[in-house]
């Protein structure tokens, strides 16, 4: 991306984002070479007052070492440099300018081009007026070449009328291809994956529809409950939180057309037209549930409804998707901690075998823990006799790549915004289609209008929830 001089500055340096992702992210980005230390510069931003050492040291807490790792570390950390400073005040930014300018000026490799990453690691409330500063005073110098881009986490609002307000007020400050907004499941292995897998494989081009696919489930779950973070979770709830971003951008990769080309803008656009598709989900086809517990949490208001868990159908109308249920289902401190996408096909029509009681074809991408693919299917039980079973085509990607190591999400996405790689970020199209699909519901829980109902910590979660699979027509494989 041109080369020359780039600044990354991780502003909220010392919030948990930052200290648990953005960090090390950068740290594993360094350790395979992709961030060249006499080039670049690591400034963290916040208003604590403490010094560059002190930063380090918090941050050094985070890294995972192995025995190579320490003589890394220590290069690492001589990177990053503290400025503190608020929130809404030029001081801090003018002396942020200060720093990064020096440092671009001292760097021996400087092309004249300079390249300035804002991480903001902070809660959108800020994101107004930091987006401001950072514009008047941080921005790079346009006669010197290179770029100012700007990363955001969600959430991004909190229905569609708040998070347009927050787009416009963005918008207004930098354009559209500086502005990354980061969803960290379109970092993960397998989702990336799934672009691949749909379009270069003949055998899922004819059998990716509803003629052949009866259902499609994209389920996350995690076995702790909101553990410290019950004041922010309670404001946003699990369909802010996980549903309408990480599964709904699954969901696109899964439904989408193929695009024209690879180019990121063709693939943002494909993914716009299939949530414009997507209807909002009808009261009858969400479970809300809220586990035992939940408001014992003191940052927990008492009486909240917040679901901690919520499964829902989506439907997509368009050619290929008409008829064919979505669901999506998401919870805490449920079971186990699993995110997979589970895509099941019809029966077998007229099924000489009798087969189809043992179970449908499925295959399923499994994203988190231990990536895998397989593809349940029906073969002859071995013997003499003519009989069917179940089994499965497995890909563990444990197993087949050994060798590689497979690389954080944050650590791909950190760097595809250095690259000016948008493919893997929201657009503000998508986001604003995807607040579209939610926020009727939203609004209804908000006023208390849909309750959620209890579920003991560690379940699956409500059986209201199976139940309304059944209803749309899974069927549960047998002696798998
Ligand atoms: C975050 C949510 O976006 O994703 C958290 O805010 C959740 O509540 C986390 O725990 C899950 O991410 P992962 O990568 O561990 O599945």
């Amino acid at each position: 991306d041109g080369g020359g001089c780039l600044s990354i500055v991780v502003l909220g340096a010392s919030g948990d984002l930052a200290k648990k992702k953005t960090f090390p992210a950068l740290f594993n980005l360094f350790r395979r070479g992709f961030l060249l230390s006499h080039e670049v510069y690591i400034f963290g931003y916040a208003r604590t007052n403490i010094s560059d050492d002190d930063l380090r040291d918090r941050i050094r807490g985070y890294l995972t070492l192995d025995n190579n790792a320490a003589q890394d570390v220590s290069k690492f950390l001589q990177l990053i440099k503290y400025v503190c400073g608020s929130y809404d005040a030029p001081q801090g930014f003018q002396c942020l300018d200060k720093e990064i300018s020096h440092h671009e000026i001292s760097t021996n490799t400087f092309h004249g081009s300079s390249r300035r990453l804002f991480y903001l690691a902070l809660p959108p409330s800020v994101y107004p007026p930091v987006c401001k500063l950072i514009k008047t005073y941080c921005t790079h110098k346009s006669h010197l070449g290179g770029w100012t881009r700007i990363v955001v986490e969600k959430p991004f609002g909190k229905d569609l009328e708040s998070a347009e307000h927050l787009s416009n007020q963005i918008g207004e400050l930098f354009e559209e291809p500086q502005i990354y907004r980061i969803d960290h499941y379109l970092g993960k292995e397998l989702v990336q994956n799934l672009l691949v897998l749909r379009f270069a494989n003949r055998f899922f081009l004819p059998s990716w529809n509803r003629d052949n696919i009866s259902s499609v489930q994209i389920v996350f779950r995690e076995d702790f409950g909101t553990e410290g973070r019950g004041g922010y979770f309670d404001q946003y709830g699990i369909i802010r939180d996980i549903i309408q971003n990480h599964l709904l951008q699954v969901l696109c990769l899964v439904a989408m057309e193929k695009p024209i080309s690879l180019k990121p803008e063709h693939i943002r656009d494909e993914k716009v037209k299939v949530l414009q598709s997507v209807a909002p989900p009808k009261d009858e086809e969400v479970v809300l549930g809220q586990y035992d517990g939940y408001l014992d949490d003191p940052t927990v208001p008492d009486g909240s409804n917040t679901p901690t868990f919520a499964t829902m159908v989506l439907r997509i109308h368009n050619e290929r998707w008409e008829g064919v249920p979505f669901v999506l289902k998401a919870g805490k401190a449920l079971e186990s901690r699993k995110a997979e996408i589970r895509i099941q096909f019809k029966e077998v029509p007229g099924d000489i075998f009798q087969c189809q009681k043992q179970g449908r074809n499925e295959f399923v991408i499994r994203l988190q823990p231990s990536e895998a693919m397989y593809m349940k299917l029906t073969v002859k039980k071995p013997g003499l006799e003519m009989s069917t079973a179940q089994s499965e085509l497995d890909l563990s990607y444990g197993q087949r790549y050994q060798d590689v190591t497979i690389p954080e999400a944050y650590e791909r996405l950190i760097l595809d915004t250095i690259r000016g790689d948008q493919q893997h970020f929201v657009r503000r199209d998508e986001l604003k289609a995807a607040w579209e699909i939610f926020t009727p519901l939203l609004h209804r829980i908000d006023k208390g209008e849909l309750k959620s109902v209890s579920y003991k910590p560690g379940s699956r979660g409500p059986e209201e929830a199976d139940e309304l699979l059944k209803k749309v027509g899974y069927v549960q494989t047998h002696g798998y």
